[in-house]
């Protein structure tokens, strides 16, 4: 039996220190799709405030709300005009204010997402850059540059836009002739700012204090490896970008010049009272790379890219833990673990196609042809990775309706695609679309099955159409239903909170048979995570069953399962 075999590795991984952040459970809402309130088929602040029961319910330490500033939308929010106030599409300062508080009366924590490696093309910053002139103070906020070749009709260099095309647009000067270029790294609504100028800097500095006076508890810190350009803005070394999740080495991706960015950052957090933190993403590689952005004088955590992009299987999975926890060890900041988000494919879809492939689908037929695509498969996978997500140490964030078992919706009309992907892509990419589909709250399709408070909105009107079996997945379907997706979540969350050796940063492999691996949270071994993949195992004989992600019978653990066990007499809760 595994169990008895002798220790195959251990990692002894101790985090500097316990804060909030070390353990905790954050759940991203991706505002647009969470809950409308108004009736406007567009989620609202007002419809978070309306499910914090539910998230409490849940079990969740956090929630991470995407931009909700003033924003002409072009990337759902990630094109910000003004990041001192709210955009009302979606509530006002007063109604932001209540739903901090809220969330502080219910005894969670909020952090929100700040975006400063660009702004809106409508930042007043950025118009008044467009009404200046080239060298101007004004166009010194961002990244103007003459272009290339005898009339400069050329762009500064190769850079290419995450999303497609090239990242440099020009601009017509006052005199009404074409002139300088601007930089984009992602796309032309999205003007990078200048970090090399303090001004830039100080008002970041304002920002963040804006939204600390207010009582956040954090911020996401969005394309964190991004704002710091290599200097003279050299060419890439390649031509093509592969999208958000290309970490090669690009001339704006990963400067060492970032960082003394959050070290100013993490003075200023620390000036709060209450654990204010920063949650870096940064899409670089490897872990140890992405270490550097939690040392103890930067940000506090950083998502774990490595495990969201692995791909399903023994020795991949397991590797991919090893080199977590060992990045983040090395720097005493905790792990953290994410299976999903707004930018990637849904889990569901990526495990059942044995590839974690997260970026957006590229081939529009591919992904409308679906007869591929095993759903029990891919359920039974995704509920395997939840448990073994909620068994590592560390902290996890959660992206709003995985809890759910939502899949990646493969076929909205191309006439309704939003994501600019799918323009700047010149119609080869879909883009991000299919993983920001309302979520489904009620099992009738009144008011988008209960995304809108509105119930004549049909699921058809809701900002992203839902496909129409959307119902069977609603939060409401599988309240009561013992061996759903959202019972497991809930479940396991509440183990994990019940239980002290899975809130500390205590991970040791044990040995296993070649096709599953097995862990231990606790000294004495007395609770283990035993992980199946082709092949079953049997139970231990001195182990009882907490939870799995599959029924088990007759002490069979099935393939492609993970299942918590406690030594028999040991109460682990
Ligand atoms: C966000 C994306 C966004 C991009 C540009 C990201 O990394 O997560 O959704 O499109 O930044 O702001």
């Amino acid at each position: 039996m595994y169990v008895s075999q002798t220790v195959a590795t251990s990692i002894s991984h101790e985090v500097s220190e316990i804060y909030w952040w070390s353990n905790a459970i954050t759940y991203q809402i991706y505002i647009r799709s969470f809950a409308d309130e108004n009736g406007d088929g567009i989620g609202d602040i007002r419809g978070i405030i309306s499910r914090l029961g539910y998230l409490k319910e849940l079990g969740v330490d956090a929630i991470w709300i995407t931009p909700w500033y003033p924003s002409p939308q072009h990337d759902n929010g990630y094109d910000v005009s003004d990041f001192m106030d709210i955009d009302p599409e979606y509530g006002s300062l007063e109604v932001a204010q209540e739903l901090i508080d809220k969330v502080h009366q219910n005894g969670l924590r909020i952090i929100i997402d700040i975006v400063p490696n660009h702004s809106s093309n409508e930042h007043r910053w950025f118009q008044d850059a467009l009404a200046s002139d080239p060298g101007s103070h004004e166009r010194n906020r961002y990244l103007f540059r003459d272009g290339k070749g005898e009339h400069g009709e050329e762009p500064p260099n190769n850079w290419q836009s995450v999303f497609g095309g090239p990242a440099w647009t020009r601009v017509v000067e006052k005199n009404g002739e074409l002139g300088q270029w601007y930089c984009h790294i992602f796309a032309p609504q999205q003007p990078d700012f200048n970090w090399e100028n303090s001004e830039v800097r100080d008002h970041f500095i304002q920002v963040l204090r804006f939204w600390l006076d207010r009582n956040v508890d954090g911020f996401r810190v969005d394309v964190a490896h991004g704002l710091v350009k290599a200097e003279g803005l050299p060419d890439a070394p390649f031509q093509e970008h592969f999208g958000l999740l290309d970490s090669r080495d690009f001339p704006y991706w990963d400067q060492d010049g970032v960082h003394e960015i959050y070290r100013e950052w993490r003075k200023l957090l620390d000036s709060y009272p209450g654990q204010r933190m920063a949650v870096s993403e940064a899409w670089v590689n490897p872990p140890s790379r992405s270490a550097l952005y939690v040392r103890p004088d930067e940000l506090a955590n950083t998502f774990n890219f490595d495990f969201l992009t692995v791909k399903w299987g023994q020795e991949s999975i397991k590797s991919s833990i090893d080199r977590s926890i060992e990045g983040m060890a090395a720097v005493g900041a905790p792990v953290t673990w994410v299976l999903n988000n707004h930018d990637v494919v849904r889990a569901v879809n990526r495990l059942e196609m044995d590839f974690m492939a997260a970026d957006s689908p590229k081939d529009p037929e591919l992904v409308i042809e679906t007869d591929f695509f095993d759903f029990q498969r891919a359920k039974i996978r995704a509920r395997s990775a939840a448990l073994l997500m909620l068994a590592l140490p560390g902290a996890v964030f959660l992206y709003q309706g995985e809890e759910l078992g939502l899949p990646e919706v493969l076929d909205i009309p191309v006439d309704r695609l939003q994501d600019p992907i799918w323009k700047m892509s010149g119609n080869k990419e879909r883009g991000r679309d299919g993983c920001r589909v309302p979520l489904p709250w009620k099992v009738s399709v009144d008011g988008a099955f209960g995304f809108s408070a509105n119930s004549e909105i049909t699921p058809d009107q809701s900002w992203l159409p839902q496909p129409l079996d959307w119902g069977n997945f609603s939060a409401e379907g599988q309240e009561n239903s013992a061996d759903s997706m959202l019972q497991l979540y809930r479940n396991a969350i509440g183990v994990r909170k019940r239980n002290p050796s899975l809130l500390s940063s205590h991970f040791r492999w044990m040995g296993s048979p070649d096709d599953s691996f097995v862990f231990t949270r606790s000294e004495d071994s007395s609770f283990l995570c035993v992980v199946t993949f082709e092949v079953g195992e049997p139970v231990p004989p001195d182990y009882a069953v907490l939870l799995s992600s599959q029924e088990i019978e007759f002490r069979q653990i099935p393939p492609h399962t993970t299942v918590w066990l406690e030594r028999n007499g040991s109460a682990c809760l």
